[in-house]
Formats: structure tokens, C-alpha cells, sequence
């Protein structure tokens, strides 16, 4: 016989049965629930690198959070401890639209604070909450159930985690509580690398606008020399964009680096910073001049270099300029003390040799008289001069004596004179006076006809009058004219036609006047001399070498002016003058 169960037993057992299927239901159910929260921890994880900004991140962590849980009120609030305050950044409420975005934590005043300086999830019910608010203890519309929990990293708590219902007493559990602190850790760990991400986000464009606001070419290089930078001058400076830039060669990009390359590699090996100084390059024909500087990038691991270039053309030039007017004034104020020596005995040796003419060849009776008393004739001495030659050489004495005074004059003019008339100018019409005694200068004609050379003029109408000695000045023009006609004149080729181009210009707090002529030019070991005295290129005889000179110590020394020359050899050239005037005042 089988065993045979009586009904008692038999609803015993199904019971037994049930409690069991009830019993795997719950563990199944609370599998599911587990692997659901894992999810939701990674889900959290995840979110600081798939979302945007931090903003995203809280809206991700809310959309976790409430698919767990079902969240109509929630919000996160970040604690600043050095401020001692609060603020929401993210917040969903069914009544308040605007809860405080920023305030002073207090703690009796505000549920948020009781969380984060007790440390510890807070539970509050019904009753609980109604005495709440009769202390005003709460922010906002009051709930019936309000559960807070601290986000704590590193043991520091950085905010808080809150849910509440407003209308069921009984919406949340205990066992919600405990979710929400099992997810509390992840979300502080989310929040505070998402705030560290975004705050080197922060940096990094911060850094980008610095390196591309920079004058300086900025160029970074790894190892192998390719680029990994390219600031915006590199990029205006080749028209080459940064994402063409990158991973190309650093020659290809910029040949003038060529020279630089062992640098480059040394500085990322030895780690020390190299130097390159004043490096000359053509650009669009013009010399320029710039800096290099490597910096070897000492970071984790990543060998490679920060090449800067900084042009330094202007300072280059301006050094020169003022080097050359320095040496300028020194040297001429050495050729005025040297004229003035000179001056004396000259006049005196030429005073004398006229002297010695009058008495060997004038008819005066003091000459009648001594021939006389020794029986000599005025007549025979004259002819023994005459044949001798003894006249001609006199006079050739007195010729090139006459020559050495007009360059010693124009020596004299180096020495600051106290005869300078300043008066009120009209630089146009001055120009053009000048261009009509040139025509009729007759040394000028000797040689080539001033009358032949085109003559164009670009004068801005609204130029101020000057303050100038306008006999000076006008010996300055005419030095520029007599130069620029003697080089223009080209046996060779006499075809070519001459041309001159005066201009102009109104510039801040100076006219700028620029003489043009389209002769041969100069080369550069020319243009750094010219303005020395003495210094020429023409034969000896046709130039003395002070013209340009003494124009230059005219207008920088007397007229407190400057003066420059451009020139493109085969071309042009050009020389500049700057006058001061003073805005305001009417001349
Ligand atoms: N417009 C120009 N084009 C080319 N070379 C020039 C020009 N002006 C001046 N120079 C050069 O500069 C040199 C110096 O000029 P500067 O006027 O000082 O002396 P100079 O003309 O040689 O002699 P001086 O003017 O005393 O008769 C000239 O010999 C010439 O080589
Ligand atoms: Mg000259």
C-alpha cells in the first residue's frame, strides 16, 4: 500500500509548496532588483564620460534613479564648504518651479543642511515634517514625506540627494531610503570627476584662448618632429590649419625651421630650454627678423617640444635706426669741431695766397715802388710769372682752397646754430619751390636736365603747417632731388624715363614726407652707410659724401624730426622724413 496522504496533510504540503515558490519568487524578485541597482551603478558610472557637462550628468543620474524608483519630487544639491553654501543645480518638483539656486546653509533652517551636517540619511514623515515647518525649518511648499541622503566622497560630503511626496504620507519605505544610500556613493564618485572633467574642460579652453591670443608663433612637436599644436599666428603666419597641421612635419609646414631641427631634437632630449636669437628670413621680399625659442614638455611620459617664434622686425629696426642716429650725432658733432679748426688756418692760407698774387702781379704802386728800387720792371717779373706758370698755380691754390671752405661750410653745419629761423610751413608749396630751383640749378644742369624727369605728386589735402627752418629745409629737399636725378640718370639706357613721386602724409603728431625716385636703388651695405659724412659712391670730385649727411643732421638734430631710407635695388628708392607737429595748434 502506497502511502496515502489525508487532506490535512495534503493542504499542509501545498502550503509547504507555497511558502517555498514564494520564498524563489522573493530571491528572484530580489535578484532582479539587484541586477536592475548594478545596473543602475553602472549606467551612473558611465554617464561622467558619455555626457556633455555636468547639468547632463544630474539629468542622467535623475533618469537612473527614477526608473528604479518611480521619483515624481527629486533633487541634488552640491555643498561649497569653504562658502558654507548650497546650491541645486538639478531639481524635478511637482509644486515649487524655483527652489533657491544658491543660499547660505543654515542648519535649522533648511532640510538640506540637517542632512549634510549630520552626515547621515535623514527619514522624515508626516508628523515630523508639519513640526519642521511650524520651526520654519523648510524651504518651499512642505511635504508629507521627505527622505535626504549625503553624498559623501573621500569622507567629505559634497551635497546631498533628496526625494520627497507631497501628497502620500506613506509613498517611500524604509527600503527606498536604503537604495538611494546604496546608490549615494556612486552618484558623489559621478558628480565629482564630472566636476573635475568639466573644470579641466574649463582649463584646457582657457588655455587654447591664451596660446591663440598670443603674438608668438606656438608650436608643439612630438619626438619624431611631427606637429601636435598649431596656434592661430602659425595658422596666419603659413594659412595652414590646425587640423591640416597635425601630424605633419614641422619642416614641411615651415621650412626656416630646417635650421633649428638639431635644436629641437637636443631640447627634447637634454630637457633644456634652446635659445636661436635675431634669425634673418625672407618674407615677400622683405628681410625679417625673430626669435626662437624651444621648450622641451615635460610631461607624463609624451616627449616633445614648444616651439615659439616671435617676430622682432620693429625692434630690430628701431635698434638700428638708433644706433645709426646715435653714430650720426657723434660724428658729426666731431666733424663741426674739426671744421672749426680747420676754418681758421684754411682762411688764412687763402687770404695769404691772394696776397702773394696781388703783390707778384697787381698793378699798385707799392709793387711799382720796390721793383723799382731794385732795378727790376714790373713788366719782366710779370712775364717770368706768367711763363713759369706761377699765376695758374696760384689760382688753382685758390680754387681748391675755395672747394676745401664750401665743404668745410657744409661741416659747420653739423654744430648746432642758434640762427635756425622756425617758422610756420606749407611743406607742399615748399616741395614744389624746391622742384622749381632745381630746374634752374645750374650746377644740377651741368650734368643732367632736372627740367626731363617726371615729377608726381600724392599730397593728403589736409596737411598741417610745420614748424621749420625753411631755408634748411628746403636744402634737404634739394640734397634728395640732386641724388635721386644722379642716380636716376642712366647713360645706359636713355630711354628710361626719370620720375620722382613726393608724397605726402598726415600721421599721428608728424607729416611724414617721402621722396621717391625709380633710379637704381641700393644694396644694404649702402643704405647702413649713407648717411655718414664722406661717405660716397660717386668718382672723386663729383661728390663729396656730406649731402645726406647734413640733411639727416638737419632734421633729426635741428627739426627733432627723423629720417630713413627704403630701397628695393634695380628698383626704387625712397627716403623718409618725419617732422613733428603739434595737433591743436593753429600755425
Ligand atoms: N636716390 C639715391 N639712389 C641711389 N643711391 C643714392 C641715392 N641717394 C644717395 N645715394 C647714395 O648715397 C651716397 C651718399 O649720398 P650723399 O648725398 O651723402 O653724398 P653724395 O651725393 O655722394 O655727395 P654730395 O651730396 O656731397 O655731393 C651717394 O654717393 C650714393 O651712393
Ligand atoms: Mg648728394
Amino acid at each position: 500500500m502506497g502511502k496515502e496522504l489525508n487532506t490535512n496533510q495534503l493542504v499542509n504540503k501545498i502550503t509547504e509548496q507555497k511558502q517555498k515558490i514564494d520564498a524563489l519568487e522573493k530571491e528572484a524578485e530580489k535578484n532582479r532588483f539587484s541586477r536592475k541597482l548594478t545596473q543602475t551603478l553602472f549606467d551612473i558610472s558611465d554617464a561622467v564620460m558619455s555626457t556633455e557637462n555636468l547639468n547632463d550628468l544630474y539629468s542622467s543620474i535623475y533618469h537612473f534613479l527614477n526608473k528604479l524608483l518611480n521619483l515624481p519630487n527629486f533633487f541634488i544639491a552640491i555643498y561649497n564648504e569653504k562658502k558654507s553654501s548650497v546650491k541645486i543645480p538639478f531639481f524635478v518638483d511637482q509644486f515649487d518651479s524655483k527652489i533657491f539656486y544658491e543660499k547660505s546653509i543654515d542648519v535649522n533652517a533648511s532640510l538640506t543642511g540637517e542632512v549634510i551636517l549630520s552626515q547621515n540619511p535623514v527619514f522624515l514623515t508626516e508628523e515630523m515634517l508639519i513640526e519642521r515647518s511650524r520651526q520654519k525649518r523648510i524651504v518651499g511648499t512642505t511635504p508629507k514625506q521627505w527622505i535626504g541622503v549625503p553624498l559623501i566622497v573621500q569622507k567629505k560630503v559634497i551635497g546631498i540627494m533628496a526625494i520627497q511626496s507631497y501628497d502620500n504620507p506613506q509613498y517611500f519605505t524604509r527600503k527606498d531610503q536604503d537604495i538611494l544610500v546604496a546608490v549615494s556613493n556612486q552618484v558623489g564618485i559621478a558628480i565629482e570627476r564630472k566636476q573635475n572633467l568639466d573644470e579641466i574642460a574649463l582649463l584646457q579652453n582657457y588655455l587654447f584662448n591664451i596660446i591663440n591670443s598670443m603674438p608668438s608663433i606656438l608650436v608643439g612637436v612630438n619626438k619624431r618632429q611631427q606637429v601636435t599644436q598649431w596656434n592661430l599666428q602659425a595658422q596666419m603666419e603659413t594659412g595652414i590649419r590646425l587640423e591640416d597641421a597635425v601630424g605633419k612635419d614641422v619642416i614641411e609646414l615651415l621650412p626656416r625651421l630646417s635650421q633649428n631641427m638639431d635644436q629641437i631634437a637636443e631640447s627634447i632630449v637634454s630637457k633644456q630650454v634652446k635659445t636661436s636669437l635675431k634669425n634673418s628670413f625672407q618674407k615677400k621680399g622683405d628681410i625679417q627678423y625673430e626669435d626662437i625659442i624651444i621648450y622641451p614638455l615635460i610631461t607624463n611620459g609624451v616627449d616633445g617640444a614648444v616651439i615659439r617664434m616671435d617676430n622682432i622686425t620693429d625692434q630690430v629696426l628701431l635698434e638700428e635706426m638708433m644706433i645709426q642716429s646715435e653714430k650720426m650725432l657723434s660724428i658729426g658733432g666731431l666733424a663741426a669741431g674739426m671744421a672749426h679748426e680747420i676754418n681758421n688756418p684754411l682762411a688764412g692760407m687763402m687770404q695769404n695766397t691772394q696776397v702773394v698774387y696781388q703783390r707778384l702781379s697787381g698793378d699798385i704802386p707799392a709793387n711799382n715802388k720796390v721793383a723799382e728800387e731794385l732795378g727790376l720792371k714790373m713788366g719782366s717779373i710779370k712775364e717770368f710769372m706768367s711763363r713759369r706758370g706761377i699765376l695758374e698755380t696760384l689760382e688753382m691754390i685758390n680754387k681748391t682752397g675755395g672747394r676745401a671752405a664750401k665743404i668745410i661750410t657744409n661741416m659747420l653745419s653739423f654744430a648746432r646754430k642758434s640762427d635756425t629761423v622756425f617758422k610756420a610751413n606749407d611743406l607742399a608749396a615748399l616741395l614744389l619751390d624746391t622742384v622749381e630751383l632745381a630746374k634752374n640749378d645750374y650746377d644740377l644742369k651741368k650734368q643732367y636736365d632736372f627740367k626731363k624727369i617726371c615729377i608726381e605728386t600724392e599730397f593728403d589735402p589736409d596737411i598741417p603747417r610745420v614748424l621749420c627752418d625753411e631755408g634748411k629745409i628746403q636744402q634737404v629737399f634739394l640734397n634728395l632731388f640732386k641724388n635721386g636725378a644722379h642716380a636716376m640718370h642712366d647713360i645706359s639706357n636713355p630711354q628710361k624715363e626719370s620720375r620722382f613721386i613726393l608724397r605726402l602724409k598726415k600721421e599721428t603728431n608728424m607729416v611724414r614726407i617721402e621722396v621717391e625716385d625709380n633710379g637704381p636703388g641700393m644694396n644694404e651695405d649702402i643704405q647702413k652707410r649713407l648717411f655718414e659724412p664722406f661717405f660716397t659712391t660717386k668718382e672723386a670730385g663729383k661728390g663729396t659724401g656730406l649731402g645726406l649727411s647734413v640733411s639727416y643732421f638737419i632734421i633729426a638734430n635741428d627739426h627733432k624730426g627723423k629720417m630713413y631710407v627704403k630701397s628695393t635695388p634695380g628698383k626704387c628708392t625712397t627716403f623718409i622724413i618725419q617732422l613733428p607737429y603739434f595737433d591743436g595748434i593753429d600755425l
